[in-house]
């Protein structure tokens, strides 16, 4: 039997999945870092926490699996996207990674608009500026830290950055480099006129490859370290939302996808780039050969119920850790014993500002609809219908781009839960099915790496005989009604609550 191995490198943790080529899971390992916020809406992450996490679960997998480290074919890497890692010459970490979340450049974003202009931006990288994408962090460092600026030799994201550490190769693909916002995604390669208009040299990016492209192979030093076989070939791989869309089968247009992890998304495959005009939704390459995507994303999903959960839940955390019970399924319990419209609280879940469909960092998270009838339960359920509101906002926009929606895949640790699943498919209106996969992003990867390795003929033949729809829950059409009045509200408050 053949073995591929996949690495999802994500905010509050790095997992890695061993599978055979059957798409079989084999051993899992998770090892967790810690998130870092010098000030507010700032958000930052060691990237040598990412490698010892790697270390230790490539290891984990290998010794727990009995698998022959030379019967692993090949290695896909996924990660949180649009983190900016800076690398001087010796190949050491400048400084902290500033990751996705992160919301401190408003000013570079007005800067790269008042240059490029916001039209030419979308029509050459998808996308308008935006505070949570490589490029305005690039030019954060460069007005606030000249110093850092001047010592890089390469930036990378963060998956790219461990494949530096595994292969001794800067290296890059068109997926995540999408989110960096100097890749034109219309010819798939780094546009040099933003680069040039933006006076930043291009040599400080890697190369960039196809997503099932060998990008380098495992160095002795890394194989050293992490008892994978020396030479063994890792493939460009994917930033984690193209990479959980391959783990869910969404590879052709009709079938669309939606995840509750830290943030939340919703994502569709297209043949061609297909853009809104105001950029609510994000157009990037896709990991597919010849294909794009779009997307829309809420940032704060799993992201609120985890702070709620340490702010407000510790007698909820002491039952967990006394009963040895998940706390996600007493919370989503508490959620399920209040109602549809949580007893009239209404939750907005901009904790790190939003993406789709505002596209505003300041905007702040808000409880709304508060009266003396509301208990904890209600909290919790507004919670997972605000993030569910949020999702909706996102399919509207990119149902309205003329995409069909065949079938709707649901994924990612919120969606592990039945609660949220369900109000899922009765604030959308859809049915949604859940894939049999769990390790989603590493899944895809790793199917990414069989067809570098030449196990798969191509990503949607692996898909096709991989990847198999698995539960369906349908919406519950007596809730059409309070659910489409609740919703109306929902989109009613963020104009008046945006400038407070
Ligand atoms: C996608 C995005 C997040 C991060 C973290 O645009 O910002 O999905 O990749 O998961």
């Amino acid at each position: 039997m053949r073995y591929l191995l996949g690495l999802d490198i994500g905010t509050s943790g790095t997992k890695t999945a061993l599978f055979d080529e059957e798409g079989n899971t084999i051993k899992t390992a998770t090892y967790g870092y810690d998130l870092f916020q010098p000030q507010v809406g700032w958000a930052e992450q060691n990237p040598e926490e990412w490698w010892e996490a790697c270390v230790k679960g490539i290891r984990d997998v290998i010794k727990k699996s009995n698998v022959q480290a030379s019967d692993i074919k090949g290695i896909g890497l996924s990660g949180q996207m649009h983190g900016l890692v800076l690398v001087d010459k010796d190949y050491k970490v400048i400084r902290n990674s500033i990751i996705w979340c992160d919301q401190r450049t408003e000013k570079e974003c007005k800067q790269l608009t008042d240059t490029i202009g916001k039209e030419r931006l979308i029509k050459i990288t998808g996308n308008p500026a935006l505070t949570g994408f490589t490029l305005s962090k690039l030019l954060w460092v460069r007005n606030n830290e000249p110093e850092n600026y001047e010592r890089i030799y390469k930036i990378l994201l963060p998956k790219d950055y461990i494949r530096l550490k595994l292969t001794n190769v800067f290296a890059t693909e068109v997926s995540d480099a999408s989110g960096m916002q100097m890749l034109d995604i219309n010819t798939r390669n780094w546009s040099l006129e933003l680069l040039k208009d933006l006076n930043i040299d291009k040599n400080i990016l890697a190369d960039v490859y196809e997503s099932v492209v060998v990008s380098g192979h495992v160095t002795e030093e890394a194989a050293k370290l992490t008892s994978l076989a020396v030479n063994t070939p890792v493939v460009g791989g994917a930033g984690d939302q193209a990479a959980g869309a391959i783990g869910n089968g969404i590879v052709s247009e009709g079938i669309i996808s939606t995840t509750v992890g830290s943030s939340g998304v919703v994502f569709a495959a297209t043949d061609t780039p297909r853009f809104d005009k105001e950029g609510r939704v994000h157009t990037l390459c896709h990991a597919v050969p010849n294909k794009w995507h779009i997307m829309g994303v809420t940032q704060g999903a799993g992201l609120s119920l985890n702070w709620f959960k340490k702010t407000f839940c510790a007698k909820e955390v002491e039952d967990s850790e006394k009963s040895g019970r998940y706390i996600y399924d007493i919370l989503t319990e508490k959620a399920a014993a209040s109602k549809p419209g949580s007893n009239g609280i209404i939750y907005l879940p901009y904790l790190m500002g939003e993406r789709t469909p505002h596209i505003d960092p300041n905007v702040k998270g808000a409880f709304l609809g508060v009266s003396l009838i509301n208990n904890h339960d209600d909290f919790v359920r507004s919670i997972l219908e605000g993030v569910s509101f949020s999702l909706k906002n996102c399919l509207d926009i990119i149902e309205n781009m003329n995409v069909n929606v065949d079938e709707i895949r649901v994924s990612g640790g919120g969606a592990e839960s039945s609660v949220w699943r369900q109000i899922l498919a009765d604030i959308f209106g859809y049915s949604l099915t859940t894939v049999k996969a769990s390790e989603g992003g590493a899944l895809g990867v790793a199917i990414l790496a069989g067809v570098g390795a030449g196990i798969y003929d191509s990503v949607e033949d692996a898909c096709s005989k991989i990847i198999k729809g698995n539960l369906k829950v349908d919406p519950n059409t007596d809730l059409k009604d309070v659910y489409s009045k609740v919703y109306d509200v929902y989109n009613s408050a963020y104009p008046k609550i945006k400038d407070i």
